[in-house]
């Protein structure tokens, strides 16, 4: 995920100082979760209500466990807000657009793309076919319009380098 994050960064050109606090904010973006409620993330199933607002916490509490360690004041933003989606609908702030930092709906994108790419304790990969169709869908509403431009390129790319490999 934090490898997407910064390819997306780097495609959108920004600056290089800005692109390792994105690629770094990637790597602790789920620091949150840790410890506290693992029975949870393991669960084979869908989470009830109460379940799922327990792991809405980790953004905050992720945000929390680091906000001492000042060499990461600029990439705290990036965690906290991973989760924010454009149009609102998102959490813990239900924060829109602009509201949302650059480095965060680029961890918004790569997170969600490395999600639809995986399998999961309670359901298997839903493939690579259906996260691209789901990015185009969801640009503008859901994910920054930008940022989903920049990573279709860079995917576009790979696969198109890919395709060139030999087979073995
Ligand atoms: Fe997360």
């Amino acid at each position: 995920m934090s490898h997407y994050a910064e390819l997306i960064a780097s495609e959108m050109s920004i600056d290089e100082e800005e692109i390792k606090g994105i690629r770094l904010a990637g790597l602790l973006h789920d620091i949150g979760k840790i410890g506290t409620y693992d029975y949870l993330l393991d669960k084979p199933g869908r989470l009830n209500n109460e379940e799922f607002d327990i792991v809405k916490k980790h953004p905050e509490q992720g945000a929390a466990i680091l906000k001492d360690i000042k060499q990461l004041n600029d990439v705290i933003p990036f965690i906290q807000y991973h989760h924010e989606k454009l149009d609102g609908n998102g959490y813990p702030h239900r924060l829109k657009g602009d509201q949302i930092p650059l480095g965060a709906r680029i961890l918004h994108v790569a997170d969600s793309f490395d999600s639809m790419t995986s399998d999961r304790p309670y359901r298997p990969s839903p493939g690579l076919d259906f996260a691209l169709s789901e990015l185009e869908k969801f640009k503008g509403i859901q994910f920054d319009h930008e940022v989903v431009e920049a990573f279709l390129r860079v995917l576009r790319k790979s696969l198109e380098w890919s395709a060139r490999m030999p087979s073995e």
